[in-house]
């Protein structure tokens, strides 16, 4: 009997997306041959609403290692409106169950972050045949030691940070570099360490702006004419800390200032008068080609998805724990986030380092 395995990108892409296609598809070819077909799922879980999807063929998977982005397209579908009739009348759930068993799927792989994850439970749950695979720049998805995309992430903000040193050498300025990351902050933690950074600002542990000011001070007083800081664009005070979202957005668009950099740079120059700047890498750090670490990861993960496909073990997610690939249920990864605890061993590195945190 003939498999037919579909397979999805959802959410932010990232580089090792097609690297992972490319390790699943291979593996199972290798492994069940002409018994199994593959299925694109197009533009992610929007392609299974809309039955966007079209059978691959094998030499769709060649060449593809080194290339960023994703062959399948991918979108933000986001899980809180799964359940919800919007205006369109569409009933999404209904409409992924029909598709599925429309292309006459087996199972479907789910390639994507947080939210993908609560979506391929939710599907999970419906009776589907579903296994996720964790990407994400942020690598904050729950029960996984990493994920793909964030190491090459951590190269590319560490370049970055690499050469603002100089820059901000010869102008003696104070240079802040936002770096990717909404709630999670080991992207910034990993290549502030990485590139060097003087502070290093991260959601879980909100900043206090003085001690920000007295690093520059200290750090000026000590003879160097620059300062670095690698702030998480996620990053926020303890007196934002105190109020709710909502609060302390509206608060910053009344200053002038959007983003946690820019509010930093601006409050660094008042209270230390260094001349400041701010560098904004944003989707950069989201493009090109996976670096050799996730180009591995990948396909130890797509590899041993296919070998959950042969074994017809559903309803779990590809993960890595302690240097081994294993899985965890979807049920007990979906809706929960993995963001850097206050023990974190990186953190007691940057604190011995003399870096600040805020
Ligand atoms: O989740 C990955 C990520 O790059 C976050 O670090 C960032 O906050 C967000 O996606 C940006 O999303 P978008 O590409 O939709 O602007």
């Amino acid at each position: 009997m003939k498999k037919r395995i579909g397979i999805l990108t959802s959410g932010g892409d990232c580089p090792g997306l097609n690297a992972t296609i490319r390790g699943a598809a291979k593996a199972l070819y290798q492994r069940m041959g002409d018994k199994v077909e593959i299925v694109g799922v197009l533009n992610g879980y929007d392609g299974l609403i809309n039955g966007n999807y079209r059978e691959m063929d094998p030499s769709e998977f060649s060449g593809i290692l080194t290339v960023g982005g994703t062959i399948l397209g991918t979108k933000r579908t986001p899980f809180k409106k799964m359940r919800v009739i919007e205006e369109d009348q569409v009933d999404k759930v209904a409409a992924m169950k029909k598709t599925y068993k429309e292309a006459k799927l087996d199972c479907l792989l789910c390639l994507g972050g947080n939210g993908t994850h609560k979506t391929a439970n939710l599907l999970s749950q419906e009776g589907l045949n579903i296994i996720g695979l964790p990407k994400t720049i942020d690598n904050d998805i729950y029960g996984t030691d990493v994920t793909f995309g964030f190491h090459t992430a951590v190269d590319i903000a560490t370049e970055v940070i690499d050469r603002i040193h100089t820059t901000a050498g010869s102008h003696s300025r104070v240079m802040c570099i936002e770096i990717m990351g909404n709630k999670a902050g080991w992207l910034t933690l990993y290549s502030g360490i990485a590139g060097g950074a003087d502070i290093i600002l991260i959601p879980e542990h909100p900043y206090n702006i003085e001690k920000v000011a007295a690093a520059v001070e200290k750090r000026a007083k000590a003879g160097k004419n620059f300062s670095i800081l690698a702030v998480a664009e996620g990053a926020y005070s303890v007196e934002e800390s105190k109020m709710k979202r909502k609060q302390w957005t509206a608060q910053r668009a009344e200053e002038g200032h959007t983003t946690a950099t820019n509010r930093i740079a601006a409050q660094i120059e008042q209270m230390t008068g260094a001349e400041t700047r701010i560098c904004v890498p944003g989707h950069m750090q989201r493009g090109g080609s996976p670096c050799a670490y996730d180009r591995v990861l990948a396909t130890q993960f797509g590899s041993y998805a296919a070998g959950l496909v042969a074994d017809e073990h559903y309803g779990v997610t590809v993960a890595m724990v302690n240097n081994h690939v294993t899985c965890n249920p979807l049920v007990d990864v979906a809706g929960k986030s993995r963001l850097v605890p206050d023990d974190c061993d990186m953190l007691n590195v940057a604190r011995a380092m003399g870096i600040s945190l805020g």
